[in-house]
């Protein structure tokens, strides 16, 4: 199957620096509806990368890293079980867990409503898990019918899903060709009714998240916003590009400041956030309500927790620091991010036999399949988050090359190994044989 997006693919063109604000913060929190979502944060939905194991690793990943300097940094803080959230100051108070990662709220990936409408009542639940940590949590659905979509939406509300989403942004052409996603912004009059249909629908908040418009022809974000506060929607989130653009330029953050002043709902903004610094800059250019951030997150898990920090600091001192992480830092979110992702396949199989079903043919294919995903997924994040170490092309290409999950592992581990000899005994990294890059190739 043609993956829908890579993140290879989809890599920021030609960045933009982004000017420094002098004040200006991410918002300590905002409302969705009844929703409180704090800090103002949203981890975006990413097909491929946003299942519910990326999520509780996005929710919890302060915490799997060390504070170098206890005294100088808030690393600790954050990852502190005793929170005390007046420490925050009026910018940031969350709930304990919300404050550990910094990421206030999190997003399915998209989800076809004619899909869900149709699966069995088993397979629709092993589709919408998620697990309590993870509130809030937003279930996004795509599809062009507004009784399917309608259908679909309640069935998100019954699975207990805080915050439904439609996306009008997916600019694949599967979905295009469907009148789904992003295809969706060249017909206004069919989303007033799927918008109508669906608030109906449901009583949790409705969200939508879209781009501006199908190209530059056809900018539609300001009415579009409009039409989803007329129809009762909770929230608007903007991803500042058109269809056409897919993933190249720059985002246009000026659209966002056009949707913030038409309408009184809160709106989010996306697009080229990649370090605490953009994400004030976003706030101080657009006035977004929130801030929401995607393919930054897999490169660099510490983005929410580093925006808090950066908050938190700004605050305190007015000069906006966070921590760097160090290689024992990434070599422990990686096995952790490893030892979740089996845990899954663990928590599933028990499942499986705690329903008694016998294993057939098909579901060992099915198993077989599951460990497959599981070690592509290691591999995919493995070389995601080496991006930037020193050393990391070698360990790449060893990942790449291995065959299961366990030579995934021992490669990382021998690499991480032999980078903490290099640094204790700099010397030896002169000799050839040292470089991590040959011992892993
Ligand atoms: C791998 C990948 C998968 C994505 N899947 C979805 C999706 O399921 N739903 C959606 O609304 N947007 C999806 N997007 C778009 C992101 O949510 C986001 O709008 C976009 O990446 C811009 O934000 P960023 O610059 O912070 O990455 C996806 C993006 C990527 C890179």
């Amino acid at each position: 199957m043609k993956k829908r997006y890579t993140l290879e693919q989809k890599r920021w063109d030609s960045p933009a620096e982004h000017a420094m604000p002098e004040h200006t913060r991410v918002p300590a929190r905002f409302n969705i509806g009844r929703v409180e979502i704090a800090p103002a944060t949203v981890l975006a939905p990413m097909a491929g990368v946003t299942d519910t194991v990326f999520r509780r690793f996005i929710k919890n990943a302060s915490m799997f890293s060390a504070a170098s300097d206890p005294a100088a940094s808030l690393a600790t803080d954050l990852g502190a079980p005793h929170l005390d959230s007046e420490m925050w100051g009026a910018q940031v108070r969350a709930t304990t867990t919300n404050q550990q990662s910094g990421c206030g709220l999190i997003m399915t990936e998209f989800t076809s409503a004619d899909g869900l409408s149709r699966m069995r009542e088993s397979k629709r639940k092993r589709y919408l898990t998620y697990y309590d940590d993870e509130h809030p949590i937003s279930a996004q659905l795509f599809g062009s019918n507004p009784e399917t979509l309608a259908e679909s939406a309640r069935i998100c509300e019954e699975a207990g899903f805080d915050i439904v989403d439609l996306n009008l942004g997916c600019p694949a052409k599967r979905v295009v060709a469907c009148n789904g996603g992003s295809g969706l912004l060249r017909d206004l009059p069919l989303i007033q009714v799927i918008f109508k249909a669906v608030r109906a629908a449901v009583s949790i908040p409705f969200t939508v998240k879209f781009r501006m418009g199908w190209n530059d022809k056809n900018i539609v974000c300001v009415e579009l916003a409009k039409l989803a506060e007329d129809c009762g929607l909770n929230a608007v989130a903007l991803h500042a590009r058109t269809r056409e653009d897919g993933y190249t330029g720059q985002a246009r953050w000026e659209y966002i400041a056009a949707v913030k002043d038409a309408v009184r709902i809160p709106v989010i903004g996306n697009g080229d956030i990649r370090t605490p610094e953009d994400a004030a800059a976003m706030v101080d250019a657009t006035h977004c309500d929130a801030v929401m951030i995607g393919r930054a997150a897999p490169a660099n898990p510490w983005i929410f927790r580093q925006i808090a920090q950066y908050t938190a600091t700004k605050e305190g001192t007015g000069v906006g620091t966070y921590d760097i992480p160090t290689d024992a830092d990434r070599y422990r979110i990686i096995r952790t991010y490893f030892a979740m992702l089996v845990e899954e396949i663990a928590v599933e199989e028990r499942a499986e036999a705690a329903r008694a079903e016998a294993i057939t043919a098909s579901g060992q294919v099915a198993r077989e399949q599951r460990n497959r995903d599981c070690v592509g997924k290691m591999k995919q994040f493995a070389s995601w988050f080496t991006h930037g170490v020193p050393g990391g092309s070698g360990l790449r290409k060893a990942i790449f090359e291995a065959k299961n999950g366990a030579a995934v592992i021992d490669s990382v581990e021998a690499f991480f190994e032999r980078r903490a000899e290099v640094e204790a005994a700099p010397d030896a990294a002169v000799e050839p044989a040292a470089e991590p890059d040959a011992i892993l190739a």
